[in-house]
């Protein structure tokens, strides 16, 4: 034959609301849209918060952080993770929850990673373990993700550069 067809696939689950999680990622999901609270956004106008829940059983959060240089602004998930390998090393991220809060419209679907996030999500797990990613507005229906890697099929990364 000389070809194939793959199929990459990979589970989900959908939750009709943050009401049927359980408790641990319940309290994953409201650190995560409490968080929204902080970040930074004043062109976007997009409100984004993301809630890690470390290996000690601390959850840390981050937010995203725009700049008037547009380029420089930078996505919560990215600035979590950075704060988290900083500041609370060894411990790594069991799961994430992101939500959001747009100033002008609603926060009822869950949103996901960006494509550049996604880079850095897989490196990441690569790096210290896969985690589960919950994903939601502030309200509304509710994905979780075994990990984020299956988010960026067919990644690069640092094996392609040895
Ligand atoms: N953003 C995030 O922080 N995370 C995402 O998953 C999607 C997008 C930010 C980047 C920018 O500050 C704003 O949302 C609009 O794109």
């Amino acid at each position: 034959m000389g070809s194939r067809k793959v199929i990459l696939s990979f589970d989900l689950t959908e939750f009709d609301s943050g009401e049927h999680l359980s408790k641990a990622d319940a309290e994953l999901l409201a650190a995560a849209r409490k968080a929204t609270q902080y970040s930074y956004a004043p062109y976007s106008k997009f409100n984004v918060g993301a809630a890690a829940l470390l290996s000690d059983g601390r959850i840390v959060t981050g937010t995203n952080q725009e700049n008037a240089s547009f380029p420089a602004g930078i996505c919560a998930e990215r600035v979590l993770m950075a704060a988290v390998i900083s500041q609370y090393h060894p411990h790594h991220i069991l799961a994430m929850a992101i939500s959001y809060k747009p100033e002008q419209a609603a926060s009822d679907h869950p949103i996901s990673p960006c494509g550049v996030c996604r880079q850095v999500l897989s490196e990441y797990e690569t790096r210290f373990g896969s985690f589960k990613m919950i994903l939601s507005g502030l309200e509304g229906k509710v994905i979780v993700l075994d990990k984020a890697t299956n988010l960026l099929p067919l990644a690069f990364g640092a094996k392609e550069l040895l």
